[in-house]
């Protein structure tokens, strides 16, 4: 599906962690309707400007970041490359993530804080900035979310519990920014064959179980994540507000 029928040309997004995978997918379906868009990463420039260059053939602006979203002090620059290239913010994106996968008998503070910080704590001091720079017309706030945030999934505490702060926060932010007419919701996706999932030990029976559960015959695509992206930056979406929208093929309402 592309962006048909969804013109959001002359919008400016921000994708965090948009070089590859579910973001990489985003910052695409965001163009193809219209979006110039900034992506952010944090250590491989090659993907981060593939992606660029994927955007740009689709006729539209690419800006590249390199920053840790955790990095609370060093968020400003990013905003500011993207007030100086173009004066506003209309979309953010806050995708990137990252974690620890253990056993939450093996969790260290260290661990906990890391998955904390990046997955659900970025996600206030990036809204504060996006926020800014969007204007009377208001925008859009996603935050990317996974099933872990309600299922126990082995191995998944401590990210589980960082996508389920991140869902709260959402609908905080949600309520504290729909005055403004800027619009915050998450997207939560079920198992997605991306980079991340190569920090699993058990990838493959995790694919091919997720394959096997999911009522619509196939694991979510990034480009499933990336079409609900796009309607929840669109007009129709209008009326929700701090809701968590599964995309998963059905796979969390079985068993
Ligand atoms: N894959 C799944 O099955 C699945 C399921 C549900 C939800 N999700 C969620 O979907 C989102 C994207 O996941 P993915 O599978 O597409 O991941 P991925 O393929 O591993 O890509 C991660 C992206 O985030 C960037 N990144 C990681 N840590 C960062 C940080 N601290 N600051 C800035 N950028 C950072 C990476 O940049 P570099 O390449 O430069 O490191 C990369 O662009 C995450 O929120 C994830 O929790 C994934």
């Amino acid at each position: 599906m592309s962006g048909i029928g969804i013109d959001l040309t002359g919008r400016k997004a921000l994708v965090t962690g948009g070089s590859r995978g579910i973001g990489r997918a985003i910052a695409i379906r965001l163009a193809e309707a219209g979006c110039d868009v900034a992506i952010n990463y944090l250590r491989s420039r090659g993907p981060a400007a593939e992606t660029a260059e994927a955007v740009e053939k689709l006729g539209r602006k690419a800006l590249l970041y390199k920053v840790n979203v955790a990095r609370t002090d060093r968020l400003d620059g990013m905003f500011d490359a993207v007030r100086e290239e173009w004066g506003k913010l209309d979309i953010l994106v806050s995708n990137a993530a990252s974690g620890v996968i253990k056993p939450a008998m093996e969790l260290t503070r260290r661990h906990w804080e890391w998955t904390m910080d990046i997955n659900a704590s970025a996600l206030i001091p990036l809204s504060q900035h996006a926020s800014k720079l969007m204007g009377d017309e208001g925008g859009h706030i996603i935050a990317v979310s996974s099933l872990g945030a309600v299922r126990a999934i082995p191995n998944y505490a401590a990210v589980g519990a960082s996508k389920a702060a991140l869902e709260s926060l959402v609908r905080h932010l949600a309520v504290e920014l729909a005055p403004r007419k800027i619009r915050v919701n998450a997207i939560s996706a079920g198992v997605v064959d991306t980079d991340a999932l190569k920090h699993f030990s058990n990838r493959s029976e995790l694919l091919e179980e997720s394959a096997r559960r999911t009522p619509a015959g196939r694991l979510t695509l990034p480009e499933d994540v990336a079409d609900a992206a796009l309607f929840l930056t669109s007009p129709l979406a209008d009326m929700m507000i701090g809701q968590t929208v599964v995309v998963d093929g059905g796979y969390s309402i079985t068993g």
